[in-house]
Order: C-alpha cells, then sequence, then structure tokens
C-alpha cells in the first residue's frame, strides 16, 4: 500500500512518497528561495504560480525516486491547512483530482500537527503522549499531544512566530534571506551575552511567547531607539546581535518547554518546524532532556523545514478510514484538530 501526498502550503513544492508502517520511500522538495530572495520575504502571488509549475514535476520525480507507478498509488495525501491560500489551492486541487482519477481514498491533513510527526517519522517509533513544540516561519505552539491524533493547544504567540523573528531581525541585520540560517551563522562569531534582551512571559506560567518585543530590541540597538535607519553596524556587531538574539530565543523556547513538561506532567517532548534545524537551540534542547529526564525527539534537518513527508500523519487517519471529501476547501487559518 503506497501513500502519495503533497505540501504547498507556503514557499517549498513538495511530494513525499511513503508506505502504511509509515516508511519513507521518497521526499522531494523544490524550493523557492531564488524567487522570493529578491523582495526578502515570500510573495504569496508568486509563490501559488511557482506551485503550479513545478508540482507535476515534483510528483513525478517522488514516484520514479520511490520506483513506482501513479497507478500503484492507493491513497493520496494533502496538507490542506493553514499556509497561504493561493499556495494551498495548488496542492488541495492536485491532491483532489489525482484521488478521483485513480479512485483511491483522498486524505487531507494539519500542517502544523504534520510537523509534529515529522518526529514519529524520525524516530521510527510511537512517541505519543507527549508535549508537542512547533517552532516555524508561521507558529510558534505549544500541544499536549495525548496520540497522534489529538492535540490539545496549550499556548501559542501572541506576535511574530519564532521563525519570523528570524527572518525579521535578519531583514535589519542585512543578513539576506532566508533569515534563521543566516541568523545562525552569523551568531556562530558572535557573543551571546553582548546585549540583554527581553525574554517574554519567562518567569509566568501561561505557555504563551512573544517575539515581537525582542524583535524592536535587535531595531533599536542596531539604529537607536526611535529610528529605522541609519547607525554604523560592523561585522563583529551584527555577530553580537545575532547571537544574542538567537540566545534569548533559545532561552524563551526551552523555559517554555520545561514549563509545558512540568505542568502536563509528560516524559517525552517532540519539537518540529523549520526554527529546530537551529543547532544551538537543539543542543539547549538536548542539555535539558538530560538535566530533566525525558525523552526528546527532533527530526532529522531535512524532515525539519516544510516538506510532504511529515504528511505521513495521513497514515493514521487512513487506518481509522477518516477520509477526506472531494469538496475538500484550502483553509489557511490555522484551527485546531
Ligand atoms: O517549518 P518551516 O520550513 O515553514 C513554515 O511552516 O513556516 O519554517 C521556516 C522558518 C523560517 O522562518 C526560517 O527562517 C526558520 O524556519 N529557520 C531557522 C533555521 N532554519 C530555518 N531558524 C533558525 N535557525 C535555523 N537554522
Ligand atoms: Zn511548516
Amino acid at each position: 500500500m503506497y501513500f502519495l501526498a503533497i505540501e504547498t502550503s507556503c514557499d517549498e513544492t513538495a511530494a513525499a512518497v511513503f508506505t502504511e508502517e509509515p516508511r519513507i520511500l521518497a521526499n522531494v522538495i523544490a524550493s523557492q528561495t531564488d524567487l522570493h530572495a529578491r523582495f526578502g520575504g515570500v510573495v504569496p502571488e508568486v509563490a501559488a504560480r511557482a506551485h503550479l509549475q513545478r508540482l507535476l514535476p515534483v510528483i513525478d520525480e517522488a514516484l520514479a525516486k520511490a520506483q513506482i507507478k501513479l497507478d500503484q498509488i492507493g491513497c493520496v495525501a494533502v496538507l490542506n491547512t493553514p499556509g497561504l491560500v493561493g499556495a494551498l489551492l495548488v496542492g488541495v486541487s492536485d491532491a483532489k483530482t489525482l484521488a478521483l482519477a485513480l479512485e483511491v481514498p483522498l486524505v487531507s491533513a494539519n500542517h502544523i500537527d504534520a510537523h509534529i510527526y515529522a518526529c514519529r517519522l524520525a524516530a521510527g517509533k510511537d512517541i505519543f503522549p507527549c508535549v508537542g513544540l512547533v517552532i516555524s516561519g508561521g507558529h510558534t505552539s505549544v500541544f499536549h499531544c495525548r496520540s497522534a491524533l489529538d492535540f490539545a493547544l496549550l499556548g501559542a504567540t501572541t506576535d511574530d512566530a519564532a521563525g519570523e523573528a528570524f527572518d525579521k531581525v535578519a531583514n535589519i541585520l542585512g543578513l539576506g534571506f532566508p533569515g534563521g540560517p543566516a541568523v545562525e551563522r552569523a551568531a556562530h562569531s558572535g557573543n551571546p551575552g553582548a546585549y540583554r534582551f527581553p525574554r517574554s512571559f519567562l518567569k509566568e506560567d501561561r505557555l504563551d511567547f512573544s517575539f515581537s518585543g525582542l524583535k524592536t530590541a535587535v531595531l533599536y540597538a542596531v539604529h537607536g531607539q526611535g529610528a529605522t535607519s541609519g547607525g554604523v553596524l560592523t561585522a563583529t556587531k551584527a555577530a553580537d546581535l545575532a547571537a544574542s538574539f538567537q540566545q534569548a530565543v533559545v532561552d524563551v523556547l526551552v523555559t517554555k518547554a520545561k514549563q509545558a513538561l512540568e505542568q502536563t506532567r509528560l516524559k517525552r517532548l517532540a519539537v518540529g518546524g523549520g526554527v529546530i534545524a537551529n543547532r544551538t537551540l537543539r543542543q539547549a534542547l538536548e542539555k535539558l532532556a538530560q538535566e530533566n529526564g525525558f525523552e526528546l525527539f527532533i527530526p532529522t534537518t531535512a524532515l525539519c523545514t516544510d516538506n510532504a513527508a511529515m504528511a505521513a500523519i495521513a497514515v493514521e487517519k487512513f487506518r481509522l478510514k477518516q477520509w477526506a471529501p472531494l469538496d475538500l476547501d484550502a483553509i489557511p487559518a490555522y484551527q485546531t484538530s
């Protein structure tokens, strides 16, 4: 039994083939970074048009890599929420058409839940129940994951997502797009103690996040309070700012993960989303896990950022015969499943 999965929520056109185990046979991602770089961020219309051009070749490549033919597919899965509506529509329309033509079930899944399921894939064993933390470009959310399909939201960002803050700070520091890896590179030679940036809600029990004030603090450290341009930014200063900013984000995420584990009394933490590709964050969470005796699940780098393999969460729905209707919609806003 083979599954074909599609992901087009933002700026990665992705298709994957997996078995019911689930075992990944192919995971193909066509990144659009080159198309959006000159705009300094993802342009929704450009993303949707690029998905249209690239999705079918990406699906062909996934099938070729998995060494199977289209008519061997027994189920089509699609991540239909949340994301950019035009981008999502391309994947959803394609998935519906394929399911109809192949006369196989269609299964839809939530992109955020799938980011946590990437930990299950990487672990190769059951990871539930666990605390699930999703840190991506659009979301920073913490869940009590009772099972693969039963997530209760414990807290989320009240403004910017962690990845969004990385992207905006990269912009402020003139480090380019995408921001996360650029800030991480710059931070490597910087001093994380050079600037004392704010860490929101750190001393409160609530499991919410706020990264907007932190981003503004970096802006003021560069240009001076109240100004939006001017000021000289040397490479050393940029490195110190990047390192101090990164440390503030890491401190907040580590503290909130610890609080969530304490409040739920769970002994497993699964972390997904692009920001967990960050090595300083990975190391800090690994240290926390060792000191506090809980199991930490982090996906391999290829499964951290957007991909279609994480749509293997659809296998769990398939087993319960939770098919999606052929009038399935693309839903841009996040809704708890
Ligand atoms: O999960 P993802 O690929 O897409 C969304 O669903 O949003 O996450 C993308 C985000 C971007 O904001 C990017 O800057 C950030 O993940 N990111 C990183 C790193 N690699 C990607 N942030 C910090 N350090 C990194 N190494
Ligand atoms: Zn994502």
